[in-house]
This record gives structure tokens, sequence and C-alpha cells, in this order.
């Protein structure tokens, strides 16, 4: 934990208000011998008076990465590295290899003809494609086809792939994973698929095909899992919805036009633990800001603008990605008078409403708009 900040709300009955003394002290190393101690000694520290973030607001430009990601192609082959995966580091969380709170982020590469073994955890990932041609992933025999700014699952537990083929180019994506949370909560493992990569069992693109139409499900549905059983979003389908709620709504007032990636068998997220989001900044469109409890991981789909996070500005543009760490201020900005900015994200929010830990709050001074403290 953090070093401790003394607040002054601690000095109040309610909070531990104890002052030391000799026999206290005395008694204090006397339960230490027997693996115990008074709770009043730590009480203000392990309670804190706010939901507390353990990561910094961070940006990672994909200019900077870019050239590093496709380094990675000659210096490790797929195969050996398992994932050839360049991950993204909070400068607060580099303990857990976490990219903001208990989520992993990072940015993978792959040639055209080359794939990974495959294997699966417990922890659950999703990818969102950057560029390329060709690639493709098999979850548990379901093989799919992904193009640029596709949303694509690889729920917890399955067995899952991926490559690009061999009529294909060079493929970059972002990876979420919820491995630092899984970890946390001493629930993760690991298993080699036992042939190299998986054979595919389904005809090809049949997630998508079979439960990719809005509004429609197949008549023989027997879906049994608590993740969704359309594995790939595809970012045509989700821009047409996009531009069609614009028509209809005013949005919200933090986030622009938002609309949910959902799980079309339940209506809910589309993992257990992980959600995720795409939302449209419409020209010159800025929101005010709010916080909330979960982290977020934004990728920028298209557009250029900022986000002031935490009173720091970030300014962003296409395949940028930036974090809001748990319970800070943010809002978003577009920068643009003509063109739409969008942003995908992916988030912790279902394991925040599972253990009834979600809470939200606008920003109510300065008409919902931070003051800006720094500039990244
Ligand atoms: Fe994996
Ligand atoms: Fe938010």
């Amino acid at each position: 934990m953090a070093t401790y900040v003394i607040d002054e709300r601690d000095n109040q009955l309610g909070r531990s208000i104890v002052t030391d003394t000799d026999d206290l002290k005395s008694y204090y190393q006397d339960l230490d011998t027997f693996n115990a101690g008074a709770l009043w000694t730590v009480a203000n520290e392990i309670e804190p008076w706010e939901p507390t973030p353990m990561s910094d607001p961070t940006i990672w430009r994909f200019d900077d990465l870019r050239p590093h990601v496709l380094r990675s192609l000659d210096l490790v082959s797929a195969a050996e590295a398992g994932r050839r995966v360049v991950y993204l580091r909070n400068p607060r969380r580099k303990d857990v290899a976490a990219c903001c709170g208990w989520l992993f982020s990072g940015l993978q590469a792959m040639r055209r003809g080359e794939g990974t073994p495959g294997h699966r955890h417990a922890a659950s990932a999703l990818r969102y494609i950057m560029e390329g041609k060709g690639a493709y992933t098999i979850v548990d025999g379901h093989k799919i086809l992904l193009g640029a700014r596709d949303f694509v699952l690889t729920p917890n537990g399955c067995w899952h792939d991926h490559g690009v083929t061999e009529d294909g180019e060079i493929s970059i994506w972002q990876d979420g994973l919820d491995i630092p949370l899984a970890n946390a909560l001493e629930a993760n493992s690991y298993e080699v698929y036992p042939d190299g990569a998986q054979k595919q069992l389904y005809p090809l693109n049949d997630s998508p095909y079979s439960y990719g139409a809005p509004g429609l499900m197949p008549i023989n549905d027997s879906w049994q899992h608590g993740y969704s059983p359309l594995m790939r979003f595809s970012w045509d389908a989700t821009y047409e919805g996009l531009n069609n709620f614009a028509k209809v709504t005013d949005g919200s007032p933090f986030d622009g036009v938002i609309m949910r990636y959902t799980n079309p068998h339940s209506g809910g997220h589309v993992m257990m633990t992980m959600g995720a989001h795409q939302q449209m900044l419409r020209p010159g469109e800025a929101t005010k800001a709010h916080r909330h409890t979960g982290n977020v991981i934004y990728h920028v789909s298209k557009g250029q603008g900022y986000s002031v996070i935490g009173g720091i500005r970030f300014d962003w543009k296409e395949k940028d990605i930036f974090c809001v760490p748990a319970w800070t201020w943010h809002e978003h900005a577009n920068l643009s008078a003509s063109e739409d900015a969008c942003l995908f994200s992916f988030n912790d929010f279902p394991v925040m409403e599972k253990l009834g830990f979600y809470r939200e709050q606008p920003y109510l001074e300065n008409d919902g708009h931070q003051p800006i403290i720094a500039t990244r």
C-alpha cells in the first residue's frame, strides 16, 4: 500500500484517534509475536475515505511505440515468445505488470503466415485490431477473421490462438486482459494446447454469422456460457450503430454518444470480468467530467482530441491508448470541427457491479470542467 497521507477527517470519533503510549507499544510488540495486531493502528490506512486509485493517468502514443512493436518481429519468434507482446506498463503498477488498475494491455505484432501456439488461461482476454490484413483468431475451435477496429473476445478458459493468413500483411492489435485481477484474486492458471495450434472445428466465422445480426438469435441457440457467443464485433456495424444512435440522442454529458458492447444472449457485458464500449464525440464536442470506480483503458479508434484525466490534459489521435484510473475525474473533447472522434474502451465494470462496488459522481464545479494543471 502507498504511504498513507494523514487526512484531517481522521481526527474525529469514528476513526482511529488513539495516541500511542509506552504500554500500547509494548502491547503491539506482544501481539506481533503471535501474528496479530491492533486494528486501530492500521484502520485509517486500510479503510480510505474514498476509492483510492493505484495507477497514474498515462498515455501510450502509437507513433512512439509502433517502431518498437515492429522491432520485436526480428528479435523473437512468435512461437518462442508465446505471445510477442509489448506490454503497456503503468508507472505505478510495475509490480503487477498492469496497464491500469488490475487490467493488462499490450500491443502484439504478427507476420503473415505466423501463428501463436494455442493456450488458455483463467484470465479473460480481448483484442482490438489496429492495422494489417488477414489476422484471425481461433477460440475453442471457432475461427474468426479480423479487420481493423474489430473488437474480439477470448473469454476466460477458452482455448485460443491467433495468426495472420499466408496472403495477409503484418498485423498489429491491442490485447486487453484481466491477468492482474485474476492474479490478485489468486485464481489465474495457464495451460498449453496439447497439439500446437488448434484445429478449426466449425465453419469459418460461424460466431459472427450466427450471432452478429442485430436483434436476431439463431433458432437453435443453446449457448450455456457466461460470456458472449458473439466473439467478433465488427467496426462497420459498430460505427453504423453509433451514427444511428447519434441521430436520436443528445448522448451522455460525460461520454458523448456511447454504446456498450453486449452479449446478445443476455444483454449484459460481453465477458464476466471485462466490459467494453465504443463512443463517438461529435465534431467540437467536449464532455463534462465525472469519476467512477473501475479502471478504463481507452483506444482512439478515429479522430483527434484530448482527455483531461485527474487535471492532466492528454492530447490523442488515432491508435493512441490512454487510461483512466479508478475514481479519477475525466472528460473528453474532440478537437475537430468537422470530423467525429471515436474511442474504444474496455473496463472492469462487470467486477465492480457484481461486487456492489460501482459508484459514479459528476464534477460539479466550473461548469463540469477540471482546471488543467499539466499537459502530457
Ligand atoms: Fe492468451
Ligand atoms: Fe467515465
